[in-house]
C-alpha cells in the first residue's frame, strides 16, 4: 500500500522530531554536548496520532458528510477540484471497478482499503498548506463526505471512533502480501 512508507514512516513536525534523539539516547546529553533535551508527553502525544487500521487511536469527536462538505469546499478544493476530481492534488472521488482495467484510477474510493487510515492520513498531512490543522470533527467530517461521494456510505451519515471502523472499503480485499524478499 502506498501509504505505508510514504506515511507511516513519515516523522513528527519539525520541533518534535528535533527534541527526539535527546529521548532517544537515555540519559539526555545536554551536559556532554549542550544540545537536546528530553521529549515531554505533550510533545510525545502530539506526535503520536496514528490511527490503525482496526481504528485504534481514533480520537474523540464526530463529523457528518454535511459539515465536511463545507470542511471541503474551504480547506481542499482549490487543489482537489470542486467535486474531489482532481486538480494540483490527486483525485480523491471516482474510479470505481477500474482497477482491472487498462486504465485503473487509484481515488480513496476505488483502491483505499480502510477509511481508518483515511482518517489518519487526512489528519497528519492535509491540508497539504497546513498539515495538522484541522480539529477531530472536522477529519471525521470531510471522511465522511469523500465516502459520501465515493457512494461508499449514505448521505446521513454520522462518522466517529465507532462506526468509522464499521465503512467496509469497496477494495479492502484487493491488497496481497508481496513474497519479494526486501519488498515493502
Ligand atoms: C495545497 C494543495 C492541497 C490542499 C489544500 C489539500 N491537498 Fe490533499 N493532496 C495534495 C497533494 C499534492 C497530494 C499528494 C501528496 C503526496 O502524494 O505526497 C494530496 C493527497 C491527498 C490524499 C491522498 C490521495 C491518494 O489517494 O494518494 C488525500 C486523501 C487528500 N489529499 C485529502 C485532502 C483533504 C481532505 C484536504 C482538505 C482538508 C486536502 N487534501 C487539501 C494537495 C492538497
Amino acid at each position: 500500500m502506498f501509504a505505508c512508507g510514504a506515511v507511516y514512516a513519515d516523522g513528527p513536525p519539525a520541533a518534535a522530531s528535533m527534541s527526539a534523539p535527546a529521548s532517544a539516547s537515555g540519559s539526555g546529553n545536554s551536559g556532554k554536548y549542550g544540545i537536546g533535551k528530553p521529549i515531554d508527553n505533550a510533545a510525545l502525544a502530539r506526535w503520536n496520532i496514528d490511527v490503525s487500521p482496526d481504528g485504534h487511536g481514533l480520537p474523540a469527536g464526530s463529523g457528518t458528510v454535511a459539515a465536511g462538505a463545507h470542511v471541503f469546499a474551504a480547506k481542499c478544493a482549490m487543489c482537489h477540484g470542486k467535486g474531489g476530481e482532481g486538480g494540483i492534488g490527486d483525485p480523491l472521488v471516482g474510479g470505481a471497478g477500474t482497477l482491472t482495467s487498462a486504465t485503473p484510477k487509484k481515488t480513496v474510493g476505488s483502491y483505499w482499503p480502510y477509511a481508518t487510515t483515511l482518517f489518519d492520513y487526512i489528519r497528519r498531512a492535509m491540508p497539504y498548506n497546513a498539515p495538522e490543522s484541522l480539529s477531530a470533527d472536522e477529519v471525521y467530517s470531510v471522511s465522511a463526505w469523500l465516502l459520501y461521494m465515493n457512494g461508499i456510505v449514505p448521505e446521513h451519515t454520522t462518522l466517529d471512533a465507532k462506526t468509522l471502523p464499521r465503512v467496509r472499503m469497496p477494495n479492502r480485499e484487493g491488497f496481497i502480501p508481496d513474497p519479494r524478499p526486501g519488498a515493502l
